[in-house]
């Protein structure tokens, strides 16, 4: 089975990057001495300050990352919802060898709560966003309010009003000139780029139809301890409610939905999924599917065939096929066969989860700002528009998807009583 990005690893295997030759002595301080827009550094200091807001096993991660891909920076502020991920968090970064010394969060720049984000944004230069996604298009736009650049996970929303707030707040970043670089992973992976690169070129010819799987067994689940409310046992079991992860669909499967959109080089216009709740229907499960099939159709008839699941026990396979006229790419390991073979090789270090934040900082400090808002929000759209299929039985365009109605957001965020909204069942569930 091939690399799944979706288990959280909180402190990435260590390789000393070399990254920084540029961000050490004399380069750093010439770099540094540049007008360089929308980057905001402590005054006076070659520190760049960074926060985490979401503090469990990939936000632990990404700080590890980000501290890593620069020398400058400093973690000085953490938030989560709960005060314990925050500690358990700070604990393992202060215990890493490689990046304990950049870690000088003090007890006072601590928070939890559901504001916790806003009083971390105020504290940096960089913020990490790496809650549940349903979050993320309010923090994003906080962020980006207060000037700050942004490294921000996958998927960027939960449903249609997130996305176009997150397509807006993109146009945001635009104009002050700050970085927002996405948690799609893939797209920082110097082997995908390469193998995409040549399927542009036209290595296998045009496409004629693709596949991809997320097939994969189950995830954590956290229980439930009598003192939750309804509110905090749903945060905390985050994955098993579409208001809060978009389901598995849109959660994990969009790294797969992402990259045969990448190879396409465009969105599909359509799609029809079919899905259900087959062995994870007790009610611990939230009210999510553990699996989904679906059709994509691009303007220009080719078909996309995606299967996600979330099944122990079960054959796994995360994988992605491109078929075109002259041969055919496996992505994932980054081959092609047919007219024009070729396969991936190389010795360099390729951590993706590295080599965003690295591409982050470079960003940062040189002012010349990445903006990932418009491929988040697009891929994060072709998963919510195969749930809403898939939910309602129905085949739904990509611009029917876009203007959804459809607001997945609570009444208030409050912990106390929260009911779980019922399972969709095609043909009664209604599009909105
Ligand atoms: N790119 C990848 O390969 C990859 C891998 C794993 C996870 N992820 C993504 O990262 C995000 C987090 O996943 P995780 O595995 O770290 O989950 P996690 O449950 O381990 O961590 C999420 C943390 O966010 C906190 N949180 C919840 N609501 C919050 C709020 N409103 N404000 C502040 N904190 C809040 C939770 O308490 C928890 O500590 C998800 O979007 C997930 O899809 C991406």
């Amino acid at each position: 089975m091939s690399s799944t990005p979706n288990t959280p690893s909180p402190l990435p295997p260590a390789t000393r990057r070399e990254f920084l030759k540029a961000g050490s002595g004399a380069a750093l301080t010439a770099m540094m001495a540049q007008p360089s827009l929308g980057s905001v550094f402590v005054e006076g200091s070659d520190t760049i300050r960074v926060g985490l807001i979401g503090c469990g096993g990939r936000g632990t991660g990404a700080a590890f990352n980000a501290l890593k891909a620069d020398p400058g920076a400093r973690l000085v502020a953490m938030g989560d919802t709960f005060a314990d991920a925050v500690a358990s968090s700070r604990k393992s970064l202060q215990e890493s060898e490689e990046v304990s010394a950049q870690v000088t969060v003090s007890d006072e720049h601590c928070f939890a709560g559901f504001d916790a984000y806003q009083k971390v944004i105020e504290q940096s230069d960089v913020v990490l966003l790496v809650t549940p996604p349903h979050f993320r298009p309010q923090h994003l736009r906080a962020a980006l309010e207060a000037g700050k650049h942004v490294f921000c996970e996958k998927p960027i929303a939960v449903d249609a009003p997130g996305v176009r707030h997150v397509l807006e707040s993109g146009k945001l970043a635009t104009e002050k000139k700050l970085s927002v670089v996405t948690g799609l992973c893939y797209r920082y992976h110097y082997a995908k780029r390469e193998t995409m690169k040549r399927i542009h070129e036209g290595a296998i010819g045009d496409i004629v139809a693709l596949e991809t799987s997320y097939n994969i067994g189950g995830l954590w689940h956290r229980g439930r301890q009598p003192e939750w409310s309804d509110m905090e046992w749903q945060v905390r079991n985050w994955l098993y409610f579409t208001w809060l992860s978009g389901d598995h669909i849109v959660e994990q499967h969009i790294h797969s939905l992402d990259k045969i959109a990448w190879a396409m080089g465009s969105y599909p216009v359509k799609c029809t999924a079919s899905g259900g709740r087959i062995v994870r229907t007790e009610e611990q499960w939230g009210n999510i599917y553990d699996h989904f099939n679906t059709t994509f159709e691009w303007e220009n008839g080719v078909r996309g065939y995606s299967s996600c699941r979330q099944w122990n026990n079960a054959v796994a396979d995360v994988s992605d096929h491109v078929f075109g006229t002259k041969g055919r790419c496996t992505v994932q390991a980054h081959e092609i066969t047919g007219e024009n073979e070729w396969r991936w090789r190389s010795e360099e270090p390729d951590d993706m989860y590295q080599n965003e934040h690295d591409e982050l900082f470079r960003a940062v400090r040189s002012g010349e700002p990445i903006n990932d808002c418009e491929i988040m929000s697009h891929s994060t759209l072709m998963a919510i528009m195969a749930r809403m299929s898939a939910y309602t039985g129905q085949s739904i365009t990509w611009d029917q998807a876009l203007n959804s109605q459809e607001s997945l957001t609570p009444k208030a965020y409050e912990w106390g009583e929260l009911a779980v909204a019922p399972i969709a069942r095609p043909g009664i569930t209604e599009f909105v």
